[in-house]
């Protein structure tokens, strides 16, 4: 008889995420009739902006709708390397972008790209979920910095140096960050130059994904706001998901140099081929003029952030960092570890999680997910009421723990 063909390492090691399971989970309960809330979300709630989808639509009419060069569109590597010039004050042009599909594949080429096996990664806890992965799939070493509560969640020059060994390779900054929404400062981003700058072979890619949605400045400071010096080592990561509501159009870029963007242009040219046409067009009006529906969607973000946080403070013992970018909050949640509920005791952040689903019907993500435990993560991509109603329930749920 026929047995199924063993699976390759590489597929055993893949794991389903955790977090898609728990959306699974809350799937089944929605279908079932309960009133499912999601804290859980990873992506903006608000729609695409109208101008964007115009353009989308422009395109098609056109007959814009054949492969394109596996870097991406001219217009959109332009767009995008003025843009990055302007507001990192570092010279790019075309040649230094490529596009793809989506930042996350744009990340996985990058590390295709730079990493041997056996190359450790740097990567700073709590951090986004995929990272890791991605990095074992690149045959690399996750190295993790745990940066909890006592430095602020954030990289400090001092964990960086302990951190470093002969075989670092790349070190994958986040600012704003998933989970925390912390955002380095420039004295902060000024210190962590200075290490990188006694490591040469060190790579940098810099998430920058959520830099749009910033609350304190128009665009979170960068790494090479800084330090323009290391501009040959660093690899700019952003895309328009999360700033222009497009996750679902899959569209994202790097910013670097050219041996660094021409390899993974060759990455994506024997995979992918190409980002989708239709995106890319798009993606070019959204670089270019979207500067005032961001700004107004940061003031809703800020807002939704405010009053949140406010609900959160009413509950005894709820501890939260006030993010200053993304759509995320941190709460602390570890004083419950611990207590029981139904003569279950809580013993991390996932059980905390799991119990809050089918008691209470709200979704969030536990911290352990993001390599730090202690932590739920709560996305206030969602409006004030229902934000309101799930808050109200969490409460209702942490004080019936014993
Ligand atoms: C920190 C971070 N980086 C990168 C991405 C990838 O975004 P996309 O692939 O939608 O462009 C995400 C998406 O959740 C993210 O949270």
């Amino acid at each position: 008889m026929n047995s199924v063909p063993k699976l390759a390492k590489r597929a055993q090691l893949l794991k389903p995420s955790p977090i898609l399971m728990l959306a699974a989970r809350a799937g089944e309960l929605k279908a079932a009739g309960h009133n499912v809330i999601s804290l859980s979300i990873g992506e903006p709630d608000w729609d695409t902006y109208g101008n964007i989808k115009e353009a989308a639509i422009a395109s098609i009419i056109a007959g814009k709708t054949k492969y394109t060069p596996p870097a991406g569109i001219p217009e959109l590597r332009k767009a995008v390397a003025d843009q990055a010039s302007l507001e990192l004050g570092v010279q790019y042009d075309s040649a230094h972008v490529t596009v793809s599909s989506g930042a996350k594949f744009v990340l996985f080429a990058a590390l295709q790209a730079l990493v041997d096996p056996g190359d450790e990664v740097l990567l700073v806890a709590p951090f986004w979920a995929s990272y890791t992965t991605m990095v074992e799939l690149a045959d690399g070493v996750p190295h993790i910095i745990t940066c909890d509560k006592s430095v602020d969640f954030k990289l400090t020059p001092a964990l960086l140096r302990e951190a470093i060994t002969p075989k670092t390779k790349v070190l994958l900054l986040n600012s704003p960050s998933n989970p925390t929404g912390k955002v380095y400062s420039r004295d902060e981003l000024s210190a962590i130059a200075a290490v990188l700058r006694e490591h040469p072979q060190i790579a940098i890619i810099s998430d920058d994904i959520y830099n749009r949605l910033s609350f304190n400045e128009k665009l979170a400071p960068h790494l090479l706001h800084v330090a323009p010096d290391l501009r040959d080592r660093v690899v700019v990561l952003n895309g328009a998901s999360k700033s222009y509501a497009m996750t679902g159009w899959r569209l994202g870029w790097a910013l670097g140099p050219k041996e660094i963007i021409v390899a993974m242009s060759n990455y994506q040219s024997q995979s992918v081929s190409c980002a989708n046409a239709t995106a890319q067009y798009a993606a070019v009006e959204a670089v270019k003029n979207s500067d005032r529906d961001v700004a107004l969607t940061v003031e809703t973000l800020r807002q939704r952030r405010d009053f949140l946080i406010g609900e959160l403070n009413k509950i005894d013992g709820i501890e939260t960092a006030i993010p200053e970018g993304a759509f995320y909050l941190w709460v602390d949640v570890s004083r419950y570890f611990g207590r029981s509920l139904n003569g279950k005791v809580m013993r991390g952040s996932a059980e905390l999680a799991a119990a809050l689903l089918d008691e209470k019907m709200v979704v969030v993500v536990p911290g352990i997910e993001f390599g730090l435990e202690g932590y739920f993560r709560l996305s206030y991509a969602l409006d004030n009421v229902k934000g309101k109603e799930a808050i109200d329930r969490l409460k209702e749920f942490l004080s019936a723990l014993t």
